[in-house]
């Protein structure tokens, strides 16, 4: 399915050139915003290396934010599911929300599997230059062995529908800025890398 943007509502008039702009946000929490997205399979890796990089970003003093696709699940995007039409919509208010947060200034980090070449160029050009695709790279017989939550059994008995990599399309990122394999390090290793890649991207003095 291909996103086209809804036509903007009638009678609206945005104030964005006149709200205090990214950079004066930035400068005061010394830090230069970016979405660090973050794809991949079910049990791939994506939260937990999410919060890692979360809680090590702020241990360096970095404003933060973490957008987790379950945890939005329970309340912004709690009346979506997962055909291809909610999976697009689930990513359009993350996407959107992201940019909101990193306008202000602060460095956002989601984790959805984001399935789709098509889902994913939205979000990109949602969020735009701050946009940074990150591809947590692990095959689907590790992510079905780890089956950390137990759903691979379950979609593997027919009792969850449309499960990403089983009966649903999981089109592997060709474009991602980063990928880490987490197959092939432990924790810390992919945390390290991912950190040595994002830190010169959110100095302010760069
Ligand atoms: S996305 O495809 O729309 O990006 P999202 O990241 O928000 O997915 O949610 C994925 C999480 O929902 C999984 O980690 C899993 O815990 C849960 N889940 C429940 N049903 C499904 C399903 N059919 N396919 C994939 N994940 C599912």
């Amino acid at each position: 399915m291909r996103f086209t943007f809804k036509r903007m509502a009638d009678n609206i008039h945005p104030i964005f050139d006149s709200i205090l702009g990214t950079g004066q946000k930035e400068k005061l929490v010394q830090q230069r915003s970016c979405v660090v997205w973050m794809v991949g399979l079910s049990g791939s890796g994506k939260s937990t290396l999410a919060r890692a990089l979360e809680n090590s970003l702020h241990d360096k003093g970095f404003l933060t934010a973490l957008l987790d696709g379950d945890n939005l699940r329970t309340g912004l995007n709690n009346n979506l599911g997962f055909s291809e039409e909610d999976r697009t919509e689930n990513i359009r208010r993350a996407a959107e929300a992201a940019k909101l947060l990193a306008s202000n200034g602060v460095i956002t980090i989601c984790s959805l599997i984001s399935p789709l070449d098509a889902i994913r160029e939205m979000a990109r050009s949602i969020i735009g230059e701050k946009y940074i695709e990150v591809f947590i790279d692990c095959p689907l017989e590790v992510c079905e062995a780890r089956d950390v939550k137990g759903l691979y059994a379950k979609a593997r008995k027919g009792l969850i529908p449309n499960f990403t990599g089983i009966d649903s399309p999981f089109e592997a990122p060709k474009n991602a800025d980063i990928v880490v394999k987490t197959a092939e390090q432990d924790l810390e290793s992919s945390l390290d890398e991912l950190v040595g890649e994002i830190l010169p991207r959110i100095s302010f003095n760069r």
